[in-house]
């Protein structure tokens, strides 16, 4: 039978969707968070770790069924694939952070650094301001300090990196964490297993809020 090809992304969130896959008896081997490798395969899976920012490529354009990606990739990336569920890990939020005690001078136009461009393009056009967006491609908590932006538009998860670099929060953007994404068309022709995904996926994060009251 066909597997279900299956995007994860690489960095922060790969070892929680390894185990949600381990915990629900769909990937059945440990992960090594130090193998090189790329492709892992089961019985009925077949599983790519890729960049977090090229899953909703894969996932759009058929290379795989479905994947687990954070919204910030979503809202940046904006594929046109299902966002099936929130998995409820990898939680953080999109923010804007400038150096501690930041006053902004109404008379120039704010610098924005961020690897999230469009996300902070809708932020501020949402709020009709007109600012000047500056793309890297990361480590932009820099830019303010050496005088390349004024503030950033980053994901902020403990607040350390923003704590270590002498920046803190001013805006909130949005609530963050990891969706499990699908393929328009394979959620048609794959149907049957895709659902049975669905099904485990609602039965253990059910399972996991009721221990989390308890
Ligand atoms: C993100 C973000 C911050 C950091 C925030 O980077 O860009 O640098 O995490 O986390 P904290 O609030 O817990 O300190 P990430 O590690 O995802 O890598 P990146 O720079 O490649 O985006």
């Amino acid at each position: 039978m066909e597997k279900i090809k299956i995007a994860l992304a690489k960095g922060r969130l790969a070892r929680k969707s390894f185990e949600l896959f381990n915990k629900l008896g769909i990937y059945k081997h440990p992960f090594d968070k130090d193998t090189r490798k790329l492709i892992f395969e089961d019985d009925d899976v077949e599983i790519v770790l890729v960049k977090a920012g090229d899953v909703p490529t894969y996932v759009e354009r058929g290379a795989v069924d479905i994947g687990i990606v954070g919204k910030d990739t979503l809202l940046q990336e904006e594929a046109d694939i299902y966002e099936i569920m929130d998995l409820g890990f990898g939680k953080c939020k999109m923010a804007v952070a400038a150096p501690t005690g930041f006053k902004r001078k109404k008379d120039k136009k704010l610098r924005v650094a961020s690897k999230y461009t469009k996300i902070a393009r809708d932020y501020y056009l949402s709020k009709n301001e007109q600012v000047d967006i500056i793309y890297l491609s990361g480590s932009v908590e820099l830019a303010p300090i050496v005088g390349l932006s004024d503030v950033i538009v980053d994901i902020v998860q403990t607040g350390t990196t923003l704590k270590e670099n002498g920046l803190e929060v001013i805006e909130d953007i949005c609530p963050i964490s990891a969706r499990f994404v699908a393929n328009k068309v394979s959620f048609k022709t794959k149907s049957k297993k895709i659902r049975e995904i669905i099904v485990k996926l609602q039965k253990y994060l059910e399972m996991e809020g009721k221990d989390e009251n308890n």
